[in-house]
């Protein structure tokens, strides 16, 4: 008979649906090999704070989790333990490295593995935490999908639905008052969701941090549709993009956490109407990206996911993360993509099939 183990699940950084099917496949995966299987809150809070306990995932807990939102587990993204946020004596925000705290605490709780899910930054913690002897299992989830070597992350397919929709509904209104209509959407500093869910909506323009653009450009693309009889125009712009020259615009940043980035889509409204003398407003997604229950195809690659970190712990494969690529699961060593990011490659057929059918890259 195999050894009993006890596994701790933990999610990071910026939520995204499909979370909770992740721990629903996992912990029923590892209940039925009659493991014992635990959540750690708020990221690593419970390893580095003890009046917030680990969790102990039971099948009741796991019942209808697939199609909800959020994380069961809550999250953190100032929860990076090598760079923990806290206040000194004189109420001062400083950062200090809270690591071997966890590692010992890990230890005491006698865990036998760690899955991790989470992005960029969660994997960049996990191969830290993996130098200090924690067997980690990773699964990729960011909205952003700019995880190298897998060809999904979960909650990005969501996410452009949600754009796509919301775009959709935003072309109704900017054809009836001949708007420009400028819709800023996530994804940090790569431009899948822009592209995909500007694809998706048939937007006219997709402006993405692969590629920077020249508002001159734009304006030939305003005044083409306006000799063609259409005098609306929808850009899709993502958070990261910037004009040739210029830097991506911030909302400045809170210690111990990553930039914000937004800004664009207004500056982009403004700077088209003072060009072209037409109105043009802009729409910042947010939130509303992240928010609500995973798409179908979300929900599978969460399940599938959450089931095969637990088929890596069992094989003692540690220190991977899973990833999808051509349809099919498996593992890479997590160290291998720590502080990579996957941009839009600008050779792809994506790429081509946007220039072929005349949509605006704003080059
Ligand atoms: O990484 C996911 C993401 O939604 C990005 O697209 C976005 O820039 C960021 O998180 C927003 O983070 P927060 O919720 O902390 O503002």
């Amino acid at each position: 008979m195999s050894k009993k183990l006890r596994v701790a699940i933990n999610t990071g950084g910026g939520d995204a649906p499909g979370l909770n099917a992740v721990i629903r496949a996992a912990t029923l995966a590892g209940l039925n090999k009659g493991w014992e299987m635990v959540g750690i809150r708020n990221g690593y809070r419970s390893l580095t704070d003890e009046s917030t306990p680990l969790v102990t995932l039971t099948r009741d807990m796991m019942r209808g989790i697939t199609m909800m939102g959020g994380t069961i587990l809550g999250t953190a993204n100032r929860g990076n333990p090598f760079e923990m946020p806290y206040q000194d004596k004189d109420g001062n925000w400083d950062v200090r490295d809270e690591s071997d705290q966890l590692v010992a605490r890990f230890q005491e709780e006698n865990l036998d593995a760690l899955i991790a899910i989470g992005g960029d930054g969660s994997m960049y913690i996990a191969s830290k935490l993996i130098e200090k002897g924690i067997p980690v299992v990773g699964v990729p989830k960011t909205i952003d999908n700019d995880l190298p070597r897998t060809d999904y992350t979960l909650g990005f397919d969501t996410a452009v639905t949600i754009a796509t929709e919301a775009i959709d509904r935003i072309t109704t209104t900017a054809e009836s008052h001949d708007r420009i209509m400028v819709i800023e959407v996530m994804g940090r500093y790569a431009g899948w969701i822009a592209l995909h869910s500007g694809l998706a909506s048939t937007a006219d323009v997709v402006l993405i941090p692969e590629i920077p653009f020249d508002y001159e450009k734009i304006v030939e693309k305003i005044n083409l549709r306006a000799s063609r009889g259409r005098n609306y125009t929808m850009i899709v712009v993502a958070e990261g993009a910037t004009e040739k020259g210029g830097n991506v615009l911030t909302k400045g940043k809170v210690i111990g956490q990553a930039e914000q980035l937004g800004g664009i889509a207004e500056r982009v409204a403004k700077t088209l109407t003072e060009m072209t003398g037409r109105e043009a407003r802009s729409v910042v997604l947010g939130h509303l990206q992240r928010g609500g229950s995973p798409t179908n195809f979300d929900r599978i690659i969460s399940l599938r996911a959450g089931a095969e970190a637990v088929r890596a712990v069992e094989d003692g494969d540690f220190n991977k993360l899973i990833i999808f690529q051509g349809n099919k699961v498996s593992r890479i060593p997590i160290p291998e993509i720590a502080g990579q990011m996957k941009k839009v490659p600008l050779d792809g057929d994506t790429i081509a099939t946007a220039r072929d059918i005349g949509l605006n890259l704003g080059d």
